[in-house]
């Protein structure tokens, strides 16, 4: 009787402490985040700037800017939301899943040409409890392409992503996560135009009655400059 009840107490508490995010310190659970430096990149993104490494196809040599391309307007071409993770699994498809910022009229990335060698930021996110025993952890890398120029002109990117590293949890946990590319703007000026944009990596894990999701956000610009971190906590 009296375990019973002790169980239904705990059912309770367990069932009221549903969302991690909004509560961080339910249950004595942390989150982290910080980026990793110094360290020789991770031979999964090694493979991805492999597979990635196209050359520009045509070349183009003419100067006069073809109709309906506005070198001003920064678009992206491929994809703004993908899966990286899903059900503790990465799932991250390496030829169709990165977003580009290229001059709108533009169809094809390769078009562009002068690409430079990525840029990278790495980081490790994780959850531990109260012994400092990690729960969940998350490594991963931002990674983007800059400085593509259509017709002599501009700083544009693209195979801009996420790659999912380390993705570890027990059994019990799901661990899923997405990444989102938005907010693209020129913040160059209408002849040099510099192309940017935001990348979330939207992450969480669900686990008997309990979830937890994060957000975090980097800033990508065209012109090679370093990835940095929009959110300030660690
Ligand atoms: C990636 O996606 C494409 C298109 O959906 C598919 O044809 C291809 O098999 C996928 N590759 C992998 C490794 O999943
Ligand atoms: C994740 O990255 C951190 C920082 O580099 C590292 O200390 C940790 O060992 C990594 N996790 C795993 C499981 O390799």
């Amino acid at each position: 009787m009296q375990t019973c009840l002790l169980l239904c107490a705990l059912l309770v508490a367990c069932t009221s402490a549903r969302s991690l995010s909004a509560r961080p310190d339910v249950e004595g659970l942390s989150y982290h985040h910080q980026q990793v430096v110094d360290e020789p990149l991770h031979p999964l993104v090694l493979e991805w700037i492999e597979s990635r490494k196209m050359e520009s196809k045509s070349g183009i040599r003419e100067r006069q800017l073809p109709a309906g391309v506005d070198i001003d307007q920064v678009i992206n071409i491929a994809k703004s939301v993908w899966n990286i993770i899903e059900g503790g699994r990465p799932t991250l498809n390496t030829s169709f899943d990165y977003a580009t910022a290229v001059p709108s009229g533009v169809t094809e990335w390769t078009e562009l040409e002068y690409w430079a060698d990525p840029v990278t930021a790495s980081y490790s996110a994780w959850v531990e409890n109260i012994f400092k025993v990690k729960i969940l952890e998350l490594n991963y890398t931002v990674i983007a392409m800059p400085m593509g120029q259509y017709q002599g002109k501009g700083q544009y990117l693209t195979n801009v992503g996420i790659i999912p590293t380390i993705v570890r949890a027990p059994w019990s946990y799901t661990l899923s996560a997405s990444t989102n590319v938005h907010g693209i703007v020129n913040v160059g000026s209408k002849d040099s135009p510099i192309a940017a944009l935001q990348i979330d990596l939207n992450w969480g894990a669900s686990w008997m009655f309990k979830k937890f999701t994060k957000t975090e956000a980097y800033y990508v610009r065209g012109d090679g400059k370093p990835i940095t971190s929009l959110n300030s906590q660690k």
